[in-house]
């Protein structure tokens, strides 16, 4: 095993930690190489640790925002701000160690800070930088992805974001667990049983044609908002 790969003997016995080396994360994402170049796709790593391939994702994610604001060799710096935050917005993670989970948003918001800065030949404002914090803190979240509940007994709830018109996003909320099911048991009822978990609503679901499956609706929905104020709504 290379060294960085494992942090303690009992991490690993406890919790299985052992890092993925950067040769492997990049094998292994080439598998699905077009995805990780699309700004767009969406990825969720169940075990995230302090964030191998997630941070490989974004940066990924950041050079195909580039590509995709240049003209003639010119960067719109409008249209780059808002695909790289669409960049942060697509990737999620679940992590049952805190330590993790705070180590991998402050490596993501390097990677992407960082980059802005290069890009934009200047720093980003303040309001750029609490929106990529706010997403960040809303998508890499800290739980058990086994029983998709977080420490406190909640249910594991992501956000997802949409440029919809302009500069608005529209953000809807699902719960993970009913976003996991889909397929025949989707529709089944939830337990009366009296627990943190069951005082966040179930969704209702709705048949996807396409796909022959049901879908679950949103648990909370907000108006279409403009990127630059999605923290106003918490
Ligand atoms: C093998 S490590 C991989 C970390 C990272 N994906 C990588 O490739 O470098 C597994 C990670 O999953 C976390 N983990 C273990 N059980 C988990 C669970 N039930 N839910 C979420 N994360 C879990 C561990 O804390 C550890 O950080």
């Amino acid at each position: 095993m290379a060294k960085g790969q494992i942090k303690s003997k009992e991490r690993v016995a406890d919790h299985g930690e052992v890092f993925t080396n950067e040769r492997e994360v990049n094998a292994m994402l080439d598998l699905v190489k077009q995805e990780t170049e699309r700004i767009e796709s969406r990825f969720l790593e169940p075990a995230c640790g302090d964030g191998n391939f997630l941070a490989e994702i974004l940066s990924r994610k950041l050079k195909a925002a580039l590509k995709a604001s240049k003209f003639k060799g010119k960067v719109f710096t409008a249209d780059y701000e808002k695909k790289a935050i669409t960049a942060l917005t697509s990737i999620y993670g679940v992590e049952l160690l805190q330590d993790n989970r705070d180590a991998c948003i402050e490596r993501l918001y390097k990677i992407w800070d960082k980059e802005y800065t290069k890009v934009m030949k200047t720093e980003a404002n303040d309001t750029a930088r609490t929106v990529a914090k706010f997403v960040l803190d809303h998508n890499i979240l800290c739980g058990d992805t086994l029983t998709m509940l977080k420490a406190d007994g909640s249910p594991i709830i992501f956000a997802q974001w949409d440029f919809v018109t302009g500069d608005n996003i529209k953000r809807r909320d699902f719960r993970l667990d009913e976003l996991m099911k889909g397929g025949k048991d989707a529709k089944e009822e939830p337990t009366d049983r009296l627990s943190i978990e069951n005082m966040v609503p179930h969704s209702t679901f709705t048949y996807d044609k396409m796909t022959g499956t049901w879908m679950p609706d949103p648990i909370k929905e907000y108006p279409p908002t403009d990127y630059r104020r999605i923290t106003d709504y918490d």
